[in-house]
């Protein structure tokens, strides 16, 4: 018997929510569900096996006329979706970067879910604006990053570099926002410069705020992959001939292909003396700032105009938490906020209202998850979970280094990825190419361990990025196995 009160709808028509105790048990039992799930991930194979188009045509293509007990869903949710799902969750996900969604991160979903508080104005939930504020000075201080920064939650990291560049944009002075950008005598080209390694998100910021693609301008890395300050500087002299005005600079810490790490204080050098906005692309590398003896992948950071980190990708968090720091939070509002009448609110001029600072006007109550995971582990927590990923990343690294046989590094770990590929002497970079393709197909249809890939240089790598919280070394030696023998496997030829 649950102590709640049975509803009493006030009129016969009411129909209301299901019974409270029909949720509680249905809660109960997916509670428990997830518990056992995140136990013993393992018994799944890390990628669906599912044919393209089969979830769908398992299931009902007309939803249902009378509503279906939950018991019905769950059931169908084991048997019918649970297949469809590749376990990001899977101490064997290497593929991408992986990441997790930690017990405490699960609890703040749940509980967000249950609350649904919509913070896009302060006094539409004080707590979602005010916990979102704290929480992001706390991880900022974690970070060891000084004051003066202002943080929100965004969806993605692509959404927080549009939003950093949108403010740079609208601080460039064009007063684009009410103009425009077409048409305009008095507008030169704006031109956005990152590494030849930057990922894809810069474009689409590049793409989506009109700047025009052909803008965006590549600067070569070096041998360890890191942006060349020379020819960044060489690019925006050639810019300022050609009477182009640059507009910002995009620096990673931790580049998708390979986490090198681009000169971040170099790079601010040459922007500041031509005026330009520095976003640091942090995604997946600012966490690493947590940890004592890593912080200095970070550097010069802290004199940026904007960085992105994504604890939903390194920091035990579910998907989804991405933070846009500013030290210009009045260039975002200036780029995004919009008053009509039904906003208006008597506290505005007192509060922070995040919808001021980007696209979005409602607002999930992200921090929540945040919160409850930097209070379940506290910053040695973290940095301990951190270093031991990188740690077993050196691990793999020398068990291919020190395998004899044409296993080779592609690239340096500085993080928890490995790049790696079977390359045996005298193969063409066309066989080889097949070669690792077949391997990695092998590995992933193996189930035991997921990786993806991609190009250095031109050189087909496999990458193996180790990010979850459940991953331990036997998980990593399980791949290293399954890779060895994929290479076996298939025939080499001659
Ligand atoms: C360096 C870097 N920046 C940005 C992104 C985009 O992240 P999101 O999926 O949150 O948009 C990624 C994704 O892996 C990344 O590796």
């Amino acid at each position: 018997m649950s102590d709640s009160p049975a509803p009493s709808p006030a009129s016969p028509a009411f129909a209301g929510d299901l019974a409270p105790d029909e949720f509680r048990a249905a809660a109960h039992a997916a509670v428990d569900w997830i518990a056992d799930y995140l136990e013993s991930a393992t018994q799944y194979p890390v990628k669906s096996r599912v044919q393209p188009g089969a979830v769908r045509a398992a299931l009902p293509a007309a939803p249902p006329v009378h509503g279906e007990p939950l018991e019905a869903m769950l059931r169908d949710f084991r048997d019918t979706i649970m297949p469809g799902i590749t376990h990001w969750n899977h101490p064997g996900f290497f593929a991408y970067f992986a990441n997790s969604a930690s017990y405490p991160g699960i609890l703040g979903e749940l509980l967000a879910a249950g609350l649904n508080a919509n913070g896009m104005l302060w006094v539409t939930s004080p707590a979602v604006t005010e916990l979102e504020q704290l929480t992001l000075d706390w991880l900022r201080q974690l970070m060891g990053l000084s004051d003066g920064w202002f943080g929100e939650i965004t969806d993605t990291a692509s959404v927080s570099t549009f939003y950093a560049l949108a403010a740079a944009r609208e601080r460039a002075g064009y007063d684009v926002r009410r103009q425009g950008m077409a048409g305009r005598a008095d507008m030169p080209r704006l031109r956005v410069y990152c590494s030849e390694h930057a990922h894809s998100s810069i474009d689409k910021a590049v793409i989506a705020l009109g700047l025009g693609h052909d803008n965006l301008v590549k600067i070569p890395a070096d041998d360890s992959f890191r942006l060349r300050p020379e020819l960044l500087e060489a690019a925006i002299q050639d810019d300022l001939a050609a009477g182009y005005r640059p507009l910002a600079v995009v620096p990673c810490v931790g580049t998708t292909s390979m986490t090198s790490v681009d000169p971040v204080p170099a790079v601010i050098r040459i922007a500041r003396a031509h005026g330009c906005w520095v976003h640091v692309d942090a995604a997946y590398g600012g966490v690493t700032a947590i940890v004592p003896e890593m912080r200095y992948l970070m550097d010069g950071t802290d004199d940026a105009d904007s960085f992105v980190v994504n604890p939903h990708k390194w920091l035990f968090t579910p998907m989804d938490c991405s933070v846009l720091y500013t030290k210009h939070p009045a260039a975002l509002k200036q780029a995004f906020a919009l008053l009509p009448e039904y906003l208006i609110t008597r506290t505005q001029d007192d509060t922070v209202n995040l919808m001021d600072y980007g696209i979005q006007l409602g607002r999930r109550f992200r921090s929540l998850k945040l919160w409850m995971v930097l209070r379940a582990y506290g910053a040695e927590g973290i940095a301990e979970r951190i270093r031991f990923h990188c740690e077993l990343a050196r691990e793999f690294a020398g068990m291919v280094h020190f395998e004899s046989g044409g296993w080779e590094l592609t690239a340096p770990v500085t993080m928890s990825l490995v790049c790696f590929r079977y390359a045996p002497a005298g193969l063409t970079e066309e066989v080889i190419v097949r070669l690792n393709a077949a391997i990695m197909e092998r590995v992933n249809a193996g189930g035991d361990a997921y990786l993806s890939h991609t190009k250095i240089n031109g050189r087909y790598t496999l990458r193996l990025a180790i990010g979850n919280i459940r991953t331990d070394r036997v998980h990593i030696d399980a791949a290293w196995t399954a890779l060895r023998a994929a290479a076996a496997a298939e025939s080499v030829p001659a």
